[in-house]
């Protein structure tokens, strides 16, 4: 009989990716997803440790599942409780401690190892904080299940830049790239399971520096041009990328390259060159902007996106208005922006001149507000163009189906079920707060990869 694992993932897409992961290192233990935590085998809870928001929601869920295990314990059935992710990293003991009925703690360099882990944790807790980075990827089982039309693949891992407000490169360790054959293996398996497009992860992504197969150190510019040949797929992008290290090699392969997608996530923090300064982000405006420049001489339709921070320790009105002035000179598709949140153990928190939380919330709002207005315009653009859509999921209504366009916006359209999967031309007739809407005007691109077909 097959055993119930519950897993609910909090955070960034490679939270996603190792969640996924974890259930192909469970599949040979007779391990099987299910959609809800009660009456499950195992429930974990991959974590996110980035503001304190994201580690709040995780302890207000562990209460709620202390009650469901204890009404299997008294059905005389178990239920193994993990926390796993960035707040097992950062926390470790800490999380048994505030939440003693957790069984199993450990963090993102660890997860290759659950079968252990299950098999000790009959006879006492385990807390797994180790940094096993190299050893997890070599033993990672293939996957155990098809991931869909779209997948993500984790190249690079960890950070060295020690951003003074972030907590990764704590939670994630030091940089390492996976090898180039590893990733081209990988890819290969998805795509020949029915995966179209790939979003390659890291936390520096573009930082990546991979052993080729001389030995010698590719680019992931290198390792774009590599993936492109791979035969069957279509769309390829990257996330997210750090603005010192977007190579002229990287910059090029966006005009180069037709799988590689015109959308890029290339985040600035701040406008402010003090703040960026403070924020050890190694850049100024000018730089960043001169960039944008450069980017977008090689792909002129590219869309654009970023992460903000707001309220940064010592942000002064000056400051937050340069911000709002990058904003304006960039032009973004679509921006996520968010207040400040001091992390213990990072040198921004012990920072005096804290920023006070309505100055944040007013801050955000302004930012918000403006950054939406960019990303309805943009939308508004496509309005009356014809776009490759990759259609890749059931909408809400029966007959509806949502995908992406090349530049990352959701589309939704009227569509038979059997175009699910496939990259069709569809007209875009609206533009909503957050999507777009249009009709089909082509055959959907089938394949032999109706696996997704509703
Ligand atoms: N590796 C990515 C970012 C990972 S975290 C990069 O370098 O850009 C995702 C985003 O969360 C960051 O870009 C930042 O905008 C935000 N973030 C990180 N730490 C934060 C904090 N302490 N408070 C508020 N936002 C934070
Ligand atoms: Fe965090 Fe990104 Fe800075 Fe690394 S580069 S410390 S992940 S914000
Ligand atoms: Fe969160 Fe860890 Fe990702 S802190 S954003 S889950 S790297």
């Amino acid at each position: 009989m097959h055993k119930k694992l519950f897993i609910k993932t909090y955070g960034c897409q490679m939270n996603v990716y190792d969640s996924a992961r974890m259930t192909d290192v469970l599949a040979p233990l007779g391990y099987a997803l299910v959609s809800r935590p009660e009456g499950a085998d195992m429930v974990v809870l991959n974590t996110c440790h980035i503001r304190e928001k994201a580690v709040e929601k995780v302890y207000s869920e562990l209460g709620r599942l202390r009650s469901l295990k204890r009404a299997r314990e008294k059905d005389g059935s178990s239920m193994v409780l993990a926390v796993a992710g960035c707040v097992a990293q950062a926390e470790g003991e800490e999380v048994r401690r505030r939440a003693p009925w957790v069984d199993v703690v450990f963090g993102p360099q660890a997860y290759h190892r659950l079968p252990d882990m299950i098999f000790e944790v009959e006879r006492r807790a385990v807390v797994d904080t180790e940094f096993h980075i190299e050893a997890k990827f070599d033993s990672l089982p293939e996957e155990s299940a098809p991931r869909g039309p779209t997948a993500f693949l984790t190249i690079q891992e960890g950070c060295d830049k020690f951003c003074t407000f972030c907590v990764v490169p704590y939670t994630r360790g030091l940089e390492y790239s996976r090898p180039v054959v590893d990733v081209l293996e990988e890819a290969r398996r998805l795509v020949e399971a029915g995966t179209r497009e790939l979003t390659l992860l890291g936390q520096n992504v573009n930082a990546y520096h991979g052993e080729g197969r001389n030995g010698q150190t590719r680019s992931l510019a290198d390792l774009i041009y590599e993936l492109a040949e791979v035969d069957g797929l279509q769309r390829l992008r990257y996330t997210t990328s750090h603005p010192c290290d977007m190579s002229d090699d990287l910059i090029s392969a966006h005009g180069d390259v037709d799988v590689l997608m015109p959308y890029l996530h290339l985040p600035v923090q701040s406008g402010s060159d003090r703040v960026l300064g403070d924020m050890n982000r190694r850049h100024t405006s000018a730089d960043y902007l001169q960039l944008v420049d450069q980017i977008r001489t090689a792909r002129p339709d590219i869309a654009l996106s970023s992460d903000f921070i707001v309220g940064f320790p010592g942000e002064t009105d000056t400051d937050f208005k340069s911000t709002l002035d990058l904003v304006c000179q960039v032009e973004y598709a679509s921006a996520y922006s968010f207040r400040y949140s001091p992390r213990p153990g990072t040198p921004a928190a012990g920072l005096e001149d804290q920023v006070a939380d309505d100055v944040k919330s007013e801050r955000l709002a302004e930012l918000q507000d403006l950054i939406g207005r960019q990303a309805r315009a943009f939308n508004l653009a496509t309005v009356g163009r014809t776009l490759d859509v990759l259609l890749e999921r059931q909408g809400r209504y029966e007959g509806q189906l949502v995908g992406r366009s090349p530049y990352m916006q959701a589309v939704h359209v009227e569509a038979a079920p059997s175009y699910n999967g496939q990259i069709t031309t569809v007209r875009i007739d609206a533009a909503l707060p957050n999507s777009l809407s249009g009709s089909l005007t082509g055959p959907a691109d089938v394949g032999d990869r109706s696996a997704y077909a509703a």
